[in-house]
């Protein structure tokens, strides 16, 4: 099979978690093109069977370019299937309220873009204190304290679940088009 997968990352957790996608896709035999979402808007995704686009959530919504894409190749996505990864730090815990904001922010992303994802995986970020600027790093100790009450709080940390994910995918990938 021949997949896309394109992806939009701040911090570069994202990046991480396609790349692994795609060696996970490799490894299995497939044809993968793996591109940041900026470099992909000349891309038709009309020349692939399947797609990954993957984006994480920075203050309630993904990153515009990853809007951009599905915005202007909504028709081309609706075609095939495609599995979104939103990855954020809600995704890492348990609380109902958060994982209802993880819905929303879908839904506003689908209404903003008319792309309507066909499967949405949401996939437990990171923590990247040292990667942080002061006002991010203020924002994130906040969440994190409140979240993760056990979290040391100077060290950068990782909440992926890379067994989950690998699942996750090859699931997806053997499932009928
Ligand atoms: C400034 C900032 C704002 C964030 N806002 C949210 C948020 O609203 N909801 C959430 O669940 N995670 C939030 N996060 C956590 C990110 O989604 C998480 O760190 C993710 O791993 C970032 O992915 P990236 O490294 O690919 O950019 C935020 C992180 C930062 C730095």
């Amino acid at each position: 099979m021949k997949l896309l997968i394109a992806y939009a990352s701040t911090e570069g957790q994202t990046r991480k978690i396609a790349r692994f996608v795609a060696d996970r896709l490799v490894d299995a035999g497939h044809s993968v093109e793996l591109l940041p979402v900026s470099a992909a808007q000349d891309i038709d995704p009309a020349h692939f069977d399947r797609v990954i686009l993957a984006a994480s959530v920075h203050v309630g919504h993904y990153q515009s370019e990853m809007s951009e894409f599905a915005a202007t190749q909504a028709r081309a996505l609706l075609a095939r299937p495609v599995l979104f990864l939103s990855v954020s730090l809600a995704a890492a815990g348990h609380d109902a309220e958060d994982w209802r904001a993880l819905d929303g922010i879908v839904k506003d992303f689908a209404d903003a873009t008319g792309w309507q994802p066909g499967q949405v995986a949401q996939v437990a970020g990171a923590y990247k204190p040292s990667e942080y600027d002061i006002f991010r790093r203020f924002v994130m100790r906040r969440i994190v304290a409140a979240k993760d009450p056990d979290a040391d709080l100077d060290v950068d940390h990782e909440y992926t679940d890379w067994d989950a994910l690998g699942a996750l995918v090859d699931e997806w990938t053997s499932k009928a088009a």
